[in-house]
């Protein structure tokens, strides 16, 4: 079951081989919900543990950081794009390659596609940790920002896919 991170989940041995994201929703998630500086998704057992997670929070990337021929396509009045971060993504090293990843990818896709109808939301920006991650979301149709390690698919796409 996929939910917003709670006091119930457990998650001590969440171990997804990246420490950076081990410690993140070990010790910083928390502080974060209440912030409201990112909403945290989990993916659970019914022993509340912990198998994957997500993190998204608004953002927006300057005009000029889009391909040109995106850039061509958006009014050069908005020197900042509302996008939609999906900050992290990570799956316990227990339960990798068995589709976790990608269900959590799509539940998170999906959810962004929902709010975007409410709020404007150009594409959904990812921050790979590493190579590994980057041909992850590459996989997934991802376009690499230029002059950044970034990338990114527009809610146009996640319209087509999901609309
Ligand atoms: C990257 C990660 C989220 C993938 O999760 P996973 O549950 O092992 O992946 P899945 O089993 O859902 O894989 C789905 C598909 O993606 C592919 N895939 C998985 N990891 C991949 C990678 N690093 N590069 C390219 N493809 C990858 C799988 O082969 C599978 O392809 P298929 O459907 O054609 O068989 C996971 O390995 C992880 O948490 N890594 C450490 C943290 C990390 O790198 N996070 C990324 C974002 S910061």
């Amino acid at each position: 079951m996929i939910a917003l991170l709670d006091k119930k989940h457990n998650r001590e041995n969440f171990d997804c081989g990246n420490l950076l994201l081990n410690n993140y929703l070990k010790t910083q998630a928390g502080q974060d919900i209440k912030r409201k500086l990112s909403a945290c998704f989990v993916l659970s057992n019914n022993k509340e543990i912990i198998q994957g997670y997500y993190t998204l929070s608004n953002h927006s990337i300057p005009l000029d950081f889009f391909p040109k021929q995106i850039q061509k396509k958006l009014p050069p009045s908005y020197r900042s794009i509302p996008t939609t971060l999906l900050g992290r993504l990570a799956v316990d090293k227990n339960f990798q390659n068995k589709g976790i990843g990608k269900i959590l990818l799509i539940d998170a896709l999906k959810r962004c596609y929902k709010v975007s109808k409410e709020m404007g939301s150009f594409a959904v920006v990812v921050d790979p940790i590493d190579r590994s991650a980057a041909m992850f979301y590459q996989k997934y149709d991802f376009i690499s920002l230029p002059d950044s390690k970034k990338m990114f698919i527009p809610i146009q796409t996640l319209q087509q896919l999901f609309g």
